[in-house]
């Protein structure tokens, strides 16, 4: 699996989907992953909350817009989202806690797979729908 660096240098090859408002999110996204990834002692739990936080807004960006153009795969593709958050808000609790161990290998490991099968899956197919609807 790539990391979140490459994956930014490689961006509008891998992970365009065309919607202007989602590549500009998932860009920052993976600045914010490869931040976190870089941040060390108590730096990594502020960038860690940082991610998770956009993260949040990130999701209910999308989630609005699908509610708003009825799209039919909303309850698959929120249940994606809620169970990344689901993670991300563990993960933090412990990293508030000081064990970082868990967030640091899922950040480096996890993340950047599904990010990578959720962009190309998910947000693609949203991207295409949003753009039939005009
Ligand atoms: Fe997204
Ligand atoms: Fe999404």
């Amino acid at each position: 699996m790539p990391t979140s660096q490459d994956m930014l240098a490689r961006f509008d090859t891998l992970y365009a989907v065309g919607d202007a408002t989602i590549d500009h999110t998932h860009r920052e996204f993976l600045e914010l992953c490869v931040a976190a990834g870089e941040a060390e002692g108590a730096a990594f739990a502020a960038q860690f909350h940082a991610l998770f936080a956009h993260t949040q807004a990130h999701f209910a960006d999308e989630e609005a817009r699908m509610q708003a153009s009825a799209y039919p795969a909303l309850g698959e593709h929120r249940a994606h989202h809620r169970n990344l958050l689901g993670d991300m808000d563990r993960l933090g609790q412990r990293v508030a806690a000081g064990r970082s161990a868990m967030a640091r290998a899922w950040l480096n490991d996890n993340l950047p797979q599904w990010f990578d099968l959720h962009a190309r899956t998910m947000d693609s197919a949203l991207a295409v729908h949003l753009r039939q609807q005009g």
